[in-house]
């Protein structure tokens, strides 16, 4: 027994990802290289520093030191270098094996003015930094973009995003691929942090997040749930792997692909409530993210979304939800909208874009002859953006990576399903255009 176990943990010191690797029998293009982005400033100096939405006018500020008599303390005001408020917050900190993080911080600031630019200092001292919050009513444009990595494909693809102004980062799935490497996750917050720092990233659990090695390391998720810390409270969830948030007539679902998801989970309760809750007068958006897609042509991960889709897309159809984000397949992949395998117009539209620039490559081979549900399929690096434009339309782009230079291969124009009257007359319910 001793000596099997031995033999286990020096497998997992020396090649620890071969533990958790996954069958790869799909071919990708060659990935980019890898970027380790080092620490460079003191160790009582912020790092890591990323913002997220809580409630309607709050952002909480997370951030990482190695000091650890740093406070939890974030000072913010609306002119640069003067700080007219502050607030206190928590911290944590995990061992992971051998590695023991550094303090990490989290402070929840607010009430905030909706498109407002705050500046702020985090723990007392080093650098400023500045963040705008959303807009209270529409329009407001989102960036999504899953299995994001750490390469200079992931570089490129922020560069991109960066370039055109955006008001909230949605992130399906896969950040750093630390893959227990847990240098890794400190590594890929310095890479995001000018990006993450200025716009609030909401983010949902992908597989690379899990992290579990049986019997050294059974707790799933550890580094994720210290690090990215969601606002699954404030939505009635008792799991930062799934809650809802409402921005500017939008509401946002993030579901989670690696916690129960069947009808007597705590998730499948959670979104019956959740849904149940949605005033499509208040948010006639709704939208939903969730890491293995339920759609899917491609070869890679072929079937992984399905006992999930099983199990909650009647939950999402009957609610009307308008879109469904999935990330975890290495591509570009639109669907029209569907129910059950069908092309149904009252049923979400579909859009797979786990295309953020990982180190596994790309997922080149979509499956032939091509499936009359999907609309549009790329295997290249790139980024979406939603410009939710009025109660009614939304435009929906998808950006690829042409080297140094962002490209719109996809522009598509999408109404609501909220004032659709027959969409709603069908399920039984009198919400109608008039009443919008
Ligand atoms: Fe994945």
């Amino acid at each position: 027994m001793l000596i099997p176990l031995f033999l286990y943990i020096l497998c997992f010191l020396l090649f620890p990802q071969s533990l958790q690797s996954q069958a790869n029998a799909f071919s990708r293009q060659p990935s980019g290289k890898f970027i380790f982005t080092h620490h460079e400033r003191s160790d009582s100096d912020p790092q890591q520093v990323h913002i997220s939405l809580v409630g309607k006018d709050h952002m909480r500020v997370s951030w990482i030191t190695e000091e650890k008599d740093s406070e939890s303390l974030v000072e913010y005001g609306i002119k640069g270098g003067e700080y007219s408020k502050k607030a206190i917050g928590e911290n944590t900190s995990y061992r992971y094996f051998l590695y023991k993080s550094g303090k990490i911080h989290h402070v929840v600031i607010g009430p905030l003015n909706p498109s407002t630019t705050y500046f702020y200092r985090c723990g007392g001292s080093g650098p400023e930094f500045s963040f705008k919050t959303p807009p209270l009513k529409l329009p407001i444009e989102f960036v999504i973009v899953g299995d994001l990595g750490q390469t200079e494909w992931t570089k490129s693809t922020l560069k991109h995003i960066d370039s055109k102004d955006y008001d909230v980062f949605l992130l399906p799935g896969d950040l750093s691929y630390a893959d227990t490497h847990q240098p890794l996750w400190d590594s890929f917050g310095r890479l995001v942090e000018p990006y993450a720092s200025q716009r609030p990233w909401m983010v949902t659990e992908g597989n690379h997040e899990i992290e579990s090695i049986p019997i050294i390391q059974p707790h799933a998720f550890r580094s994720y749930n210290a690090r990215w810390l969601m606002p699954y409270n404030e939505s009635g969830s008792t799991s930062n792997l799934y809650y809802s948030f409402e921005v500017a007539s939008t509401h946002i679902i993030m579901l989670g692909s690696y916690t129960d998801f069947d009808a007597q989970s705590e998730q499948y309760k959670w979104l019956q409530s959740d849904l149940a809750k949605i005033d499509r007068k208040r948010t006639p958006w709704v939208i939903a993210l969730v890491h293995a897609p339920w759609y899917n042509t491609n070869e890679a991960h072929e079937g992984e979304g399905e006992e999930m889709r099983q199990a909650m897309e009647e939950l999402l159809y009957e609610a009307r939800v308008d879109l469904v984000f999935s990330g975890h397949v290495h591509a570009y992949e639109r669907f029209t909208r569907i129910y059950d395998n069908k092309a149904d117009p009252c049923g979400p539209l579909y859009v797979t874009i786990g295309d953020g620039g990982n180190r596994e490559g790309l997922a080149l081979k979509f499956k032939k002859p091509p499936s009359p549900l999907s609309l549009y399929r790329e295997a290249s690096f790139g980024h979406g953006r939603l410009r939710i434009v009025n109660e009614t339309h939304a435009n929906w782009s998808w950006h690829r990576n042409n080297d140094s230079e962002a490209f719109v291969a996809e522009d598509i124009w999408i109404k609501s399903l909220s004032n659709t009257k027959e969409c709603w007359e069908s399920i039984g319910q009198q919400i109608s255009h008039e009443e919008l």
